[in-house]
């Protein structure tokens, strides 16, 4: 691992201030606390080595301690961040990666009155995206991806989440998680794998007269175990909601899951109050996602569980709401004066939020869920790592991390989501390298 050619380091100097973010978990009044380390009057550094962090501050102590621990000075490369703002690399925390095709159509029959539920019932919405997913060969769903990946890169993203679900059998959702590991093994972008198998029932299965029950068994009995065998997904997830898969058939699942050895999250009262925040706080996901549309006992269920410190994350997805011309968002400032850590995602699919930008997402939050710019910073860091298991390696800058940073070409952390769909994102770093540099 180098941070230039023949280095194993790379010293940053020159940046107007840092977010490292240290400090773990952020919930309630510490949401928007984001450690930041301003140039004032000396100047900053940040070193790496061999793929991690070293130390970060002022300059002449970021010095000292490199020399005084033997790191000879020639090992590193020099990047002069002239004055940007650098932070965590970005961690997208909930996308659908891998599918094939568009819904235009769709979304404009929505600007048309049509909802989305009643579209999916009709065959179209996710089961028009599995039909193409199907049919679309493993070279065509990886091209796909991949400059799917670098467009999130290119906005600041240096790990997300990717699910399955677009294919809704057993060989199909495994060929979608093989691809999904393939894409991660490339990177730079490091992806973690999820199976969706509880997407939404597919056609097959819509013509029997039990065929939600059939499609939930099939998931346990057939997809779980394969998937467990094969350890090609760390998580499991459902699309909870009423009229999909209801909290009795989620809960099942997901416990299936937890006993082969996933881990769990779950989409929650997207639409309607489904009994979802109820049901992560009850079973211990990691992660409840969405939340535009939580009941007051679900609410309360997931601050009872971040109070006895085994806190759910809520991840709002806000580019959802949005693009599906809700009115009503998430109620993040109750979720967060709940004392329930929020993360933001793009939940990125071909559906319901076909964007690549967390930036974008941060702006969102913060027109639409009254959040400030820190409290979103923090959201699509250190928060999203946490619901994601992964708190412990990345998320924030402090040594011993790995070393995934972006310099913005912006001064202050508030410009970031201030760009409205700008992404003013200079230099990308993963794991010490740098990986994507914008062109001037
Ligand atoms: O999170 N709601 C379920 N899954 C996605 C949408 C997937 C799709 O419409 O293709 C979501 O919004
Ligand atoms: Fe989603």
């Amino acid at each position: 691992m180098t941070g230039g050619p023949g280095k194993a380091g790379l010293l940053v100097e020159g940046a107007a201030g840092i977010a490292t973010l240290a400090g773990g978990v952020r919930r309630g009044s510490s949401q928007g606390e984001v450690a930041t380390l301003e140039s004032g009057t000396g100047s900053l550094a940040l070193a790496c080595w061999d793929g991690r962090i070293l130390a970060v501050g002022q300059s002449d102590d970021v010095h000292c301690q490199i020399s005084a621990a033997g790191y000879p000075v020639e090992g590193f490369a020099q990047l002069d961040a002239a004055g940007g703002f650098i932070t965590p690399g970005l961690i997208d925390a909930h996308t659908h990666l891998v599918f094939a095709g568009t819904r235009e159509a769709e979304w404009q029959m929505r600007a048309g009155g049509a909802g989305y539920l009643e579209v999916l019932a009709a065959g179209g919405g996710i089961l028009a995206t599995v039909a193409a997913t199907r049919a679309a060969s493993d070279e065509q769903l990886l091209t796909g991806a991949r400059r799917r990946l670098a467009a999130m890169l290119a906005n600041g993203t240096t790990t997300i989440e990717a699910k399955s679900g677009y294919a809704l059998d057993t060989a199909g959702e495994l060929r979608l998680l093989e691809l999904t590991r393939q894409l991660g093994s490339e990177g730079p972008v490091q992806v973690v794998p999820t199976f969706l198998g509880a997407h939404a029932v597919p056609a097959e299965y819509r013509s029997r007269h039990d065929g939600t029950a059939a499609y939930v068994s099939s998931v346990i009995e057939e997809q779980l175990p394969a998937v467990a065998r094969q350890r090609i997904a760390q998580f499991c997830d459902v699309f909870c909601e009423r009229g999909v898969f209801d909290e009795h058939q989620s809960r099942r699942i997901l416990l299936a899951a937890r006993e082969l050895g996933l881990a769990i999250r779950l989409h929650a009262d997207e639409l309607e109050p489904s009994g979802g925040a109820e049901l992560a706080a009850e079973i211990g996901c990691c992660s409840a996602d969405h939340l535009a549309a939580p009941s007051d006992a679900g609410i309360e269920a997931m601050a009872r569980a971040a109070g006895a410190g085994t806190p759910v994350v809520a991840t709002l997805l806000p580019a959802t709401s949005w693009f599906l011309g809700k009115h009503h968002f998430a109620p993040a400032r109750r979720l967060i004066d709940a004392g329930i850590p929020v993360a933001l995602a793009t939940d990125l699919n071909p559906g319901t939020s076909p964007t690549l930008s967390l930036p974008l997402v941060m702006s969102i939050a913060c027109l639409e869920l009254g959040l400030t710019p820190a409290e979103t910073l923090a959201a699509v860091t250190i928060n999203a790592a946490h619901s994601l298991g992964l708190g412990g390696r990345i998320g924030s800058i402090e040594p011993g991390k790995q070393a995934d940073l972006v310099l913005w070409d912006v001064p202050t952390l508030e410009q970031i989501p201030y760009w409205l769909g700008g992404a003013p994102v200079r230099t990308v770093i993963k794991r010490g390298l740098k990986v994507f540099e914008r062109a001037r």
